[in-house]
C-alpha cells in the first residue's frame, strides 16, 4: 500500500517535472521566436520595430531639447506676444559676422521669431547653414532685387534704399502664414548691421499699434529720436527734413502684429523718395498722435546705427595673384 502510494506520488512528481520542462520550453521558443523577428519579415513586426526606432529617436530629440532649454519660466515665456524680427541680408565679406552677432543678441530674447529674407535668388547654404545651428525660431525666406533696383558697384548707399523687396517678403510671409491666428505679436525690422541693447526688445513687446524711440548714431546725429511732451510724440529730433511724415529710422519702430494682418496691403514702396521709405510703410497704418513712446518716453537710447567698416583684401588680392590666396574652402 506504501509502496504503491510511493509509486503513484511518483508518477505525479514526473508528470509534474514533465509538464513543467514543455513550458518552459514552449516559452523559451517564444522568446526566440520574438528575437528573430527580422528574419521571419512579418509585416507587423517590422512597423513595431520602426516604431521603436521612431521612439528612440523622439526619446533622444526630447532629451536634447531638455539639454537646451533656457533656465528662464517656460509658462510665463509662451505666454508673451512673439517678437517678429524681419531682417534683409545679402552676401558680402562680413555677412557671418554680422549676422552671427545678430543671433547671440537674438538667443537672450525670449519668444522672438526671426525672420531673415536674403537678398539671392536662393537660400545660401552659409545663411541656411548659422540659422540651423543658431538654436532660434526662424523661418530662412529669399527674393532677388530686381536689377534696376540695385545699387551698383561705387553707388552711394543712400542711392537707393536696400532691402525694400527683403521686408515686404517678410510681411508677405507673415500675412500669409499668421493670417488665421488671434496672436499676440509685434514686427520689428532689424537691419543686420546694427547694434541692440536687449532691453529694446521688452519695451517693444506689448505694442499696440506703433512703438517708437530713439536711434543712436544715425543720420548724421548723436541719435534722432521723437520728441514726447505730456506722454505724446509731438515732433520729431532730426537733422533733416523733420516734416516727412515719419522721419525715423527703420531701427526705431515696431508695429503690431494685429496692424500688420489687417492692412494687407502696408509695404515698403521702394521708388519712394530718399528718406520716405519708413514713411512709406507707417503712414497708411497710424497716426502721430497714437505712436507710443518707448524707453521712458524716448530718452534713452537702445539700438544704435553701428556700421561695420568693409574689409580692405589688398593684401589677399596680392597673395591670390601668387596663388597663396586664403583656402575657399574656408568658410568667413
Ligand atoms: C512719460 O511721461 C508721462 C507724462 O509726462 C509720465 O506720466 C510718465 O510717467 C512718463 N513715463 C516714463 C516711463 O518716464
Amino acid at each position: 500500500m506504501a509502496a504503491r502510494m510511493k509509486l503513484k506520488l511518483k508518477t505525479v512528481f514526473v508528470l509534474y517535472f514533465m509538464v513543467s520542462l514543455m513550458g518552459l520550453v514552449y516559452a523559451l521558443m517564444q522568446l526566440g521566436q520574438r528575437c528573430d523577428c527580422s528574419e521571419h519579415d512579418l509585416p507587423k513586426d517590422r512597423a513595431i520595430s520602426r516604431l521603436r526606432d521612431e521612439l528612440h529617436r523622439l526619446q533622444a530629440q526630447i532629451r536634447k531639447l531638455e539639454a537646451t532649454k533656457q533656465p528662464q519660466n517656460q509658462g510665463h515665456r509662451s505666454s508673451l506676444p512673439t517678437i517678429f524680427v524681419i531682417t534683409p541680408t545679402y552676401a558680402r565679406l562680413v555677412q557671418k559676422a554680422e549676422l552671427t552677432r545678430m543671433s547671440q543678441t537674438f538667443l537672450h530674447v525670449p519668444q522672438l521669431h526671426w525672420i531673415v529674407v536674403e537678398d539671392s535668388p536662393r537660400r545660401t547654404p552659409l545663411v541656411a547653414e548659422l540659422l540651423r545651428k543658431s538654436g532660434l525660431t526662424y523661418t530662412h525666406l529669399h527674393v532677388a532685387t530686381a536689377k534696376e533696383r540695385k545699387l551698383q558697384e561705387g553707388d552711394p548707399s543712400w542711392l537707393k534704399p536696400r532691402g525694400v523687396e527683403q521686408r515686404n517678403e517678410g510681411l508677405r510671409w507673415l500675412r500669409e502664414d499668421r493670417r488665421d491666428q488671434n496672436q499676440q505679436g509685434v514686427v520689428y525690422f532689424a537691419d543686420d548691421d546694427n547694434t541692440y541693447s536687449l532691453q529694446l526688445f521688452e519695451e517693444m513687446r506689448n505694442t499696440q499699434r506703433v512703438s517708437v524711440w530713439p536711434v543712436g548714431l544715425v543720420g548724421g546725429m548723436k541719435y534722432e529720436s521723437p520728441v514726447v511732451e505730456g506722454g505724446k510724440v509731438v515732433r520729431f529730433h532730426t537733422g533733416w527734413r523733420p516734416n516727412r511724415p515719419f522721419p525715423m529710422d527703420m531701427a526705431g519702430f515696431a508695429v503690431s502684429l494685429k496692424l500688420v494682418l489687417a492692412d494687407p496691403k502696408a509695404c515698403f514702396d521702394g521708388e519712394a523718395p530718399m528718406g520716405f521709405l519708413e514713411s512709406s510703410f507707417l503712414k497708411g497704418l497710424v497716426t502721430l498722435d497714437e505712436l507710443e513712446p518707448k524707453a521712458e518716453n524716448c530718452t534713452k537710447v537702445l539700438v544704435w546705427h553701428t556700421r561695420t567698416e568693409k574689409p580692405k583684401m589688398k593684401r589677399e588680392d596680392a597673395m591670390q595673384s601668387q596663388g597663396l590666396g586664403s583656402d575657399p574652402a574656408v568658410e568667413v
